[in-house]
């Protein structure tokens, strides 16, 4: 007796902030990412894809149609067509004249400012974009920035590109949940396991710990979601709403 109790690693639990705050201002834009910044998010998730020309450029749909005043898919326009487009304005008209941004960009402006959750997402579009990533990453230090994709033979290659940089495999929803053999599977290469938030428990946190791995589920856009997830210590949230998290610590 007399020992203090203490929580855990509370403060050491990453506010990951999702396509930005994302909440507050439009996904994957200058404007979303600025105000996660302010807003002291550890980490800032964004999404990779490719253009018609070959560069790596911030959106989360394959394409333009949700977020833009375009329409088309992402990988049949030129990066000189998907900067023309107006990435704020769906939001509110306060952000008119947001763009998208080239993966060179944000590395460039917010390398070293926040920790950053680099999704590929469908990489399986993008033949060669693993090795692409490499060669842009291969410019900044590794030890703050995680790659991570739904599409697992993406991760296993690009855990072979860089071995020593940091691999998330996101997850889906699935009723049946995630099995023994396929935590272990994922261990082999793999330093993140990120599930959708329906499938977190404290059983599954302590699973991934035992493997080695982390766990940061998403994605977290209320209060009571992001308590329920802390009690399970989790190692951070991927949320739109970086203030919920943050005001856990
Ligand atoms: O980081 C988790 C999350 O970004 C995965 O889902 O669809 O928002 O890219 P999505
Ligand atoms: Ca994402």
């Amino acid at each position: 007796y007399g020992e203090p109790v203490t929580g855990g690693a509370d403060n050491k639990m990453l506010t990951i902030a999702h396509r930005g705050a994302s909440g507050y201002a439009p996904e994957n834009t200058k404007a979303s990412f600025d105000l996660a910044l302010e807003m002291k998010a550890d980490y800032i998730e964004l999404d990779v894809q490719r253009s018609r020309d070959g560069e790596l450029v911030i959106i989360h749909d394959t394409s333009v149609d949700r977020t833009t005043n375009g329409s088309g898919e992402v990988r049949d326009l030129n990066l000189e067509e998907l900067r023309k487009l107006d990435a704020g304005s769906w939001f509110s008209p306060d952000f008119k004249g947001q763009g998208i941004m080239t993966f060179a960009e944000f590395l460039e402006r917010y390398n070293g400012k926040a920790g950053m959750l680099i999704e590929l997402k469908s990489p399986s579009l993008y033949p060669g974009i693993e090795e692409q990533v490499a060669e842009e990453l291969s410019k900044y230090p590794a030890a703050d920035k995680v790659v991570q994709s739904f599409e697992q033979e993406s991760m296993k290659k690009m855990h072979a590109i860089m071995p020593f940089l940091k691999i998330g495999v996101l997850v889906k929803y699935r009723p049946l949940g995630i099995t023994a053999r396929q935590l272990q599977e994922l261990s082999e290469f793999a330093d993140y396991v990120n599930p959708n938030k329906k499938l977190a428990s404290r059983g599954l946190v302590q699973k991934v710990h035992a493997l080695g791995m982390k766990i940061t589920p998403y994605t977290v856009r209320d209060r009571s979601s992001a308590a329920a997830l802390k009690e399970m210590e989790v190692d951070g949230m991927v949320t739109d709403f970086p203030d919920y998290v943050n005001e856990l610590k």
